[in-house]
């Protein structure tokens, strides 16, 4: 099984799930972990694809969020295209590939609004089978860091995610 991740992180909170995501994987697949300026815009050969973001204005970022980020906040890294405008640019899967979304937010769990939930509505609409459930990862302010253990939270996710592909979804 091929695998690309695909991440999207200002902080680099999502990019350590990313990272532990697909370390889990790795135990059955190839992996690929790409940030969403290098990810490439077909699945074509991959059997699964992991996309992953903060949660910018109840949303997956957008250019106006990234900058505000790190002009008002101190971000030190600026993608210069999110996941929603990798998204905008991927190709459809010539088959339908599971996609399994996932997003960080600072923990404040009455605050509206989910990256992943906007990035799994994409991915629908672009022919992915998105039937396994979006998780979320939090963190300590915009900055981070990721509250304890969710990395082993991550980790585990991934061995629920495998679990579903084996018993055919
Ligand atoms: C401009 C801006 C808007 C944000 N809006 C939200 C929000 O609506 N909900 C939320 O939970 N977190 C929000 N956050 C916090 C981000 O989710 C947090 O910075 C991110 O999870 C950190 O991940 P990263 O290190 O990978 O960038 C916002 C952060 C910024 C900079």
């Amino acid at each position: 099984m091929r695998a690309l991740v695909v991440y999207e992180s200002l902080w680099g909170n999502t990019e350590k799930v990313a990272r532990a995501i697909g370390a889990g994987l790795a135990v059955n697949a190839d992996v690929d972990v790409l940030d969403s300026d290098a990810a490439p815009l077909s699945v074509e050969g991959y059997d699964l694809l992991v996309v992953g973001g903060p949660t910018h204005a109840f949303s997956m970022t957008r250019a106006a969020t990234r900058a505000e980020a790190v002009k008002s906040h101190a971000a030190p890294h600026e993608p210069d295209r999110g996941i929603r405008e990798w998204l905008n640019h991927l190709e459809r899967p010539s088959t339908e590939i599971p996609a399994v979304v996932f997003d960080t937010r600072v923990d404040k769990p009455r605050l509206p609004g989910s990256a992943a939930k906007a990035a799994k509505h994409e991915l629908r609409s672009l022919g992915f089978d998105t039937s396994i459930k979006q998780r979320t990862f939090r963190v300590h302010g915009y900055e981070g860091p990721l509250l304890d253990g969710e990395l082993e939270r991550a980790t585990a996710w991934t061995g629920d995610v495998l679990a579903r592909l084996g018993a055919g979804l």
